[in-house]
């Protein structure tokens, strides 16, 4: 596949994948997890590939799947194309990964974050799921992937209000690993990827499959539960406002149907 919203390269032993469609703050469209996910698996193939670093640009991180290419699904649609399915094969790469994030990581962005291992982000950076600010909700694992990290009061919380939370609290959370400042992001992630590997691969490996264990037991449930909400989210008005309403830039007027 050409990619067309992503650039790949390598520094050592470190495969980036860097997210690009700046025009659209990196909103994640169908087409670019496609090519996120297939270079993730690649580079999980490769040999020369210990640790994989995502990251965007200064501005985002990516502010969440693509309203404008969303909004005119209805649940049956969802449930034909299954759009979230190809966020499973995420959980099934093998070597560590690492979001490095700049600015917002916003509903799909911050899912992709959660999907990495470890996540190094500027002090200036927001985390955040909007998508009840859109009439719908998380759907890429947003749900179960951030109450597992910090426990479900305060990520009902978050959810529910769907506003952005900066890097320290997330920190503070145990969501994200590392805070620096914007301009050392890139540099923190590469240098905690040196570390890695300098670590033995079978470890590294064996001991994600484990903690990941630990944490996941039953996440595939909860995924699927998720996702189906998110799909009958598009069987109401609300999302048809919340999605009209960004694309016309105002404010949402929510009826509840
Ligand atoms: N989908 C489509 N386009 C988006 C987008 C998104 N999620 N986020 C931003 N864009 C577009 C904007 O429409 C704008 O395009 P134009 O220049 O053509 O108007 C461009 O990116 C730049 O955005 P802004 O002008 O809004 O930039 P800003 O700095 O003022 O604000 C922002 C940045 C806070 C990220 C704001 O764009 C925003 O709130 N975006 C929407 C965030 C959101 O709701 N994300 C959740 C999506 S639903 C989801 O992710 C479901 C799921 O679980 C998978």
């Amino acid at each position: 596949m050409n990619k067309e919203h992503i650039k790949v390269y390598s520094d050592g032993n470190t495969g980036v994948i860097e997210l690009h469609r700046p025009k659209a703050a990196n909103a994640l469209n169908r087409r670019m997890v496609d090519e996120i996910v297939e270079q993730m698996e690649a580079f999980d193939r490769d040999k020369t590939i210990r640790v994989i670093v995502v990251k965007g640009n200064s501005k985002a991180f990516a502010a969440g799947a693509d309203i404008e290419e969303m909004m005119e699904d209805s649940p049956l649609s969802l449930e034909f194309t299954n759009p979230f399915a190809v966020w499973d094969k995420m959980m099934l790469i093998k070597k560590p990964m690492i979001a490095a994030v700049n600015g917002f990581a916003l509903g799909g962005g911050f899912e992709l974050a959660l999907h990495c291992d470890l996540i190094v982000a500027a002090e200036d950076a927001k985390f955040g799921f909007p998508e009840v600010n859109l009439g719908v909700m998380p759907g890429a694992g947003g749900t179960q992937l951030l109450t597992k990290a910090m426990g479900r009061a305060k990520a009902l919380e978050w959810i529910w209000l769907g506003q952005p939370m900066d890097a320290q609290e997330a920190k503070h959370y145990g969501v994200i690993n590392r805070v620096v400042a914007p301009e050392l992001v890139e540099e923190e992630a590469l240098r905690l990827a040196e570390q890695l590997s300098e670590q033995a691969p079978v470890s590294l490996r064996l001991i994600k499959e484990a903690v990941h264990e630990a944490v996941n037991t039953p996440l595939q449930d909860g995924l699927t539960l998720e996702r189906k909400n998110f799909y009958l989210a598009f069987a109401s008005q609300d999302q048809k406002e919340g999605m009209k309403a960004f694309t016309e830039k105002r404010r949402p007027s929510f009826k509840g149907v």
